[in-house]
């Protein structure tokens, strides 16, 4: 089998990471986060400390080198240079990351950045327009989603985990507003790639969902 290029996309929460991740590994391919990519930028808008307005994102996003690092199968985040790996899934990032990843100029910087590193293929992508728009050619497209009680369900748990106090409803709340700009952006919204395949995570378990993204990637 060579070398493939996997399109993962899906709303918040859909478990795209966690099942990219460990599909990622099985293969022995890179795994690319890219929303982690605008979670960097978004928390480089907050490091400011100044008024969130889009003017201030397009100006931070000019000079910031945003770069990932995949090692012992784990996504390493940098911001100019800085590990923020632990730093980017935190409510305020996530507050505002839909702003951030709205812009054109943003876009633009990050969907270059996400070609560049899926040159060399062997690579399972993450996001939200990845068949649509980054890997058009992508050999493999999947759409991954769940209903929106679940999707909120497995963020609380993740939340909880890291020692968050957050609430099921304003997840599920926060859930949904993210959907709805994700979905009705301009540029690049999310959608489901007219030849991509939909999975509902609904009723399945990480092993399922891992298990039919290798039976595509065969
Ligand atoms: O997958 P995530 O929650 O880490 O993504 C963070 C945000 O980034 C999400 O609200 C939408 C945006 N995003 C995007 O617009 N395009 C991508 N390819 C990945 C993420």
């Amino acid at each position: 089998m060579g070398k493939l290029v996997v399109a993962i996309d899906g709303p918040a929460g859909a478990g795209k990471s966690t099942v990219a991740r460990i599909a990622a590994e099985k293969l022995g391919y890179t795994y690319i986060d890219t929303g982690a990519m605008y979670r960097a930028v978004a928390w480089k808008v907050l490091q400011t400390g100044k008024a969130v307005t889009d003017a201030l994102i397009v100006d931070v996003v000019k000079d910031i080198e945003v770069l990932l690092e995949y090692k012992n199968d784990k996504t390493y985040v940098y911001a100019d240079g800085q590990d923020i790996t632990g730093e980017i899934r935190t409510p305020e990032v996530t507050g505002i990351v839909s702003q951030v990843a709205a812009l054109g100029p943003v876009r633009e910087k990050m969907v270059d950045l996400q070609r560049k590193m899926a040159e060399k293929g062997g690579v399972l992508m993450d996001g939200r327009d990845i068949a649509t728009n980054v890997l058009p050619n992508a050999d493999v497209k999947l759409f991954l989603t769940a209903s929106i009680e679940e999707r909120a369900r497995r963020r609380f748990k993740e939340m909880q985990e890291k020692g968050y106090d957050v609430k099921l409803e304003e997840l599920q709340a926060d859930i949904a507003a993210r959907d709805k700009a994700d979905s009705e952006r301009e540029i690049s919204p999310l959608v489901q790639a007219e030849d991509a395949e939909l999975l509902d995570t609904s009723d399945m378990s990480i092993d399922q969902v891992v298990e039919a993204i290798l039976a595509r990637c065969r």
